[in-house]
């Protein structure tokens, strides 16, 4: 055998894990794994030596590369069996697999490396289908995978993953040639052929003819009758209560650990919510051993329908979350041994409402909308169980030990730090342009989840894009000066994120002329954007700050030229002046919810701001007798610093004011005008 036996053998293993990982009806995000093995030259000794490539530990299967794959020797991996200890001391043998690598590189090997190295075929694919699982979680799961599959595919008793696990499937294996795969109770399936080609025939037919198994043998209506009342509620009502409700849930939901959320109403969730067994399945908790750690045990469901009075609904949303907080402790102490790493948190991570949907959450956005989904493959898989059989997933006392599972808190702890403002909801103002644009790039290379909010929505979009989009920032279109628009603008921040933590009050134009020039319009303009427009979105981003209570920071761009007097500057200096006393009335206020207000006074940035390159630029320009493009230069020489002041410069302390290092200042103005003394704050 050749190098080349390999290369060949490893690109079929991603092509096959793409096109599997590709299809949420194969496995969920990040569930599952894949392997292939081949003889490639030992560069030690020059003969030929088996080894495997599988899936590391993390990582989505649809998007897997080479880095992602653990390579291990086949000989030595095999050789543990002779070493093992037995199943209670099993994760042990996740850190023999180090011995068992073939060279340096590659991913960690998972806790599911032993299944692969062990089942004595080329290919293996061990898959999280909610088919499949629904079959594994049904009461009589072991019954119905032999009348629906006969004796090619086996059934496996549930054991949680790992070495034992692994040679459970091997010796079923052994024991039945003619299988092409096996049922994993409680958990999902997995399945094995000589060829790459081969082991993803199998493992799709086991996933369709499972699918189909169901679909003609299911009863309707597994979960029950609609109840009128809890039926979906018309999409723009739906919306709208979900935005009022949102804040509150994610604030409540971040009582141990800052969390940040996703809405999801789609026809499954919404079905789901509004049946009549909605109450007594959720309770019996999710499934695959992956959803625990992501979904919790079980969700907090609502018992009231989502168009309920809204104070009646606040009221019950608190209890509920009061008793699930209770229970979740309960449960911890039911089972907690004193080698159990200690509570994480008694916060639920699924909150269900009739008539909206469901609201999930997260360190982070994407954390937060994979535990929706994963919640979504648990009704699925429910909703197939109960339509066959009854759902019966693993025990409470096993869920227990897979979410405070010790090889799970070692992975948590080697997650790195977080970011400085991981799980805050930025909305910055004018954000597609300039200053705007700077101070949002910024925020979210320091982990907050950003919302661009601007009129000039094309510019909005692409800075959004820029970072990543929708798991990263959104853009809105919003006028400012309009309450209606304001209004929207942050509900649909809220339904994005969860709430807003922070926003940037910085949309803004000028216009220069003197007194006698200035028109009403240009008078009213100004006014309407600057001092009327960061009052609208500082009122309506406070309630919600207030609904969470969870604190906040409000930071206003305002100006130099609040403090500073110049000629042929009216209108702009008093709506600057505006915003200027605004930051000191709203600190003065919001201080008792922990709202901080701050604001920064830039001067002078010329570069890559609209305002300048709009006319204001060649006016100043004329004004002081420069060449435009020397505009930058010229006020960086009539600086203290002498240092031309840029739009990273002002976003450089919308950051510094933002961070935790700052959480004792409130009603401050930081000017970022490289030294300006006639602009000193006295
Ligand atoms: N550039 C400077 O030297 C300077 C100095 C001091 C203060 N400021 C202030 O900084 C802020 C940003 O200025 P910039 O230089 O980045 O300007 P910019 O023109 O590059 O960006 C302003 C953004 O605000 C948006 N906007 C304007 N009116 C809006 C409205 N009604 N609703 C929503 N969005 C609106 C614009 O579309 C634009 O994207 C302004 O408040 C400005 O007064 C700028
Ligand atoms: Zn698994």
């Amino acid at each position: 055998m050749s190098a080349d036996a390999g290369t060949r053998a490893v690109s079929e293993l991603l092509e096959r894990s793409h096109r599997l990982g590709a299809d949420p009806r194969n496995t969920n995000y990040a569930g599952g794994n894949t392997s292939t093995k081949a003889n490639v030259p030992d560069p030690v000794t020059g003969d030929d030596v088996e080894v495997m490539w599988v899936k590391g530990s993390g990582g989505d299967l649809g998007t897997l590369t080479e880095p992602g794959l653990a390579l291990v020797r086949v000989d030595r991996l095999r050789s543990l069996v002779g070493v093992y200890p037995g199943p209670e001391r099993e994760d042990e043998m996740v850190a023999a697999f180090d011995y068992c690598m073939f060279g340096r590189g590659g991913a960690a090997p998972s806790i599911d490396t032993a299944m692969h190295g062990l089942v004595r075929c080329t290919n293996v694919d061990h898959l999280h289908p909610d088919a499949g699982i629904a079959l594994a979680t049904a009461a009589d799961g072991e019954a119905l995978t032999r009348e629906c599959f006969g004796d090619t595919v086996a059934w496996v008793p549930w054991r949680r993953p790992g070495f034992q696990l692994g040679l459970d499937i091997a010796a079923i294996q052994a024991e039945h040639p003619e299988a092409i795969g096996c049922i994993l109770g409680g958990h999902g399936i997995t399945a094995w052929g000589d060829t790459s080609d081969e082991c993803e025939e199998r493992s799709l037919r086991i996933i369709r003819t499972a699918e189909a198994f169901l679909v003609a043998k299911g009863r309707p209506d597994p979960f029950g009758a609609v109840i009128s009342a809890h039926a979906p509620l018309e999409p723009e009502a739906r919306r709208a209560r979900a935005a009022e409700i949102f804040p509150l849930l994610r604030g409540l939901a971040s009582t141990d650990a800052r969390q940040v959320g996703h809405f999801t109403d789609t026809d499954v969730v919404l079905d789901f919510v509004s049946r009549e067994r909605l109450f007594e399945l959720a309770a019996r908790g999710t499934s695959c051993p992956d959803h625990f750690l992501r979904t919790k045990v079980r969700p907090l469901v609502v018992d009231l329908p989502g168009d309920a009075p809204l104070e009646e609904l606040v009221a019950r949303i608190r209890e509920l979350h009061a008793a699930y907080r209770d229970e979740y402790r309960a449960y911890y102490e039911r089972y907690a041994t004193p080698a159990s790493p200690p509570m994480r948190g008694a916060d639920p991570a699924i909150v269900l409402v009739p008539g909206l949907g469901m609201f999930s959450f997260g360190r982070d956005k994407q954390t937060a909308r994979v535990a929706g989904e994963f919640y979504v493959n648990a009704i699925n898989v429910m909703f197939g169980a109960e339509s066959v059989s009854t759902y019966a997933p693993i025990s409470e006392e096993e869920k227990f030990r897979i979410e405070y599972w010790e090889l799970e808190e070692q992975k948590l702890r080697r997650m790195p730090a977080p970011k400085a403002l991981a799980t805050r909801v930025a909305f910055v103002t004018g954000g597609g342009s300039g200053i705007g644009a700077a101070t949002a790039r910024r925020l979210s290379a320091e982990g907050a989840c950003v919302v661009i909010a601007d009129r000039n929505v094309e510019s909005a979009e692409l800075i959004a894009k820029e970072l990543g989009g929708p798991d990263k920032a959104i853009f809105v279109s919003v006028d400012v000066s309009s309450p209606e628009a304001v209004a929207k603008a942050i509900a649909e921040s809220v339904l994005a994120f969860g709430g807003v933590d922070l926003v940037v009050n910085n949309a803004g134009l000028s216009i220069s002329k003197s007194l006698q020039d200035t028109t009403l319009e240009d008078w009213d303009v100004q006014h309407s954007v600057m001092a009327r427009g960061s009052f609208l979105v500082s009122q309506a981003s406070a309630k919600v700050m207030m609904e969470q209570k969870m604190g906040g920071d409000v930071i206003y761009i305002v100006s130099k030229n609040s403090v500073f007097a110049g000629p042929n500057n009216v209108a702009y200096g008093a709506a600057k002046a505006d915003q200027a006393h605004q930051v000191r009335l709203l600190a003065a206020e919001l201080g008792e919810f922990g709202i901080r207000v701050n604001g920064v006074n830039p001067d002078g940035v010329v570069r890559g701001s609209g305002i300048f390159a709009g006319g204001w630029g060649a006016q100043r320009a004329s004004v002081y007798g420069v060449e435009e493009e020397k505009l930058g230069e010229f006020y960086a020489q009539r600086t203290l610093l002498k240092r031309e002041v840029l739009p990273e410069h002002v976003a450089n302390a919308v950051f510094v004011l933002a961070s935790s290092d700052m959480d004792h200042t409130t009603g401050l103005h930081v000017p970022v005008d490289a030294g300006v003394a006639a602009a000193f704050l006295r």
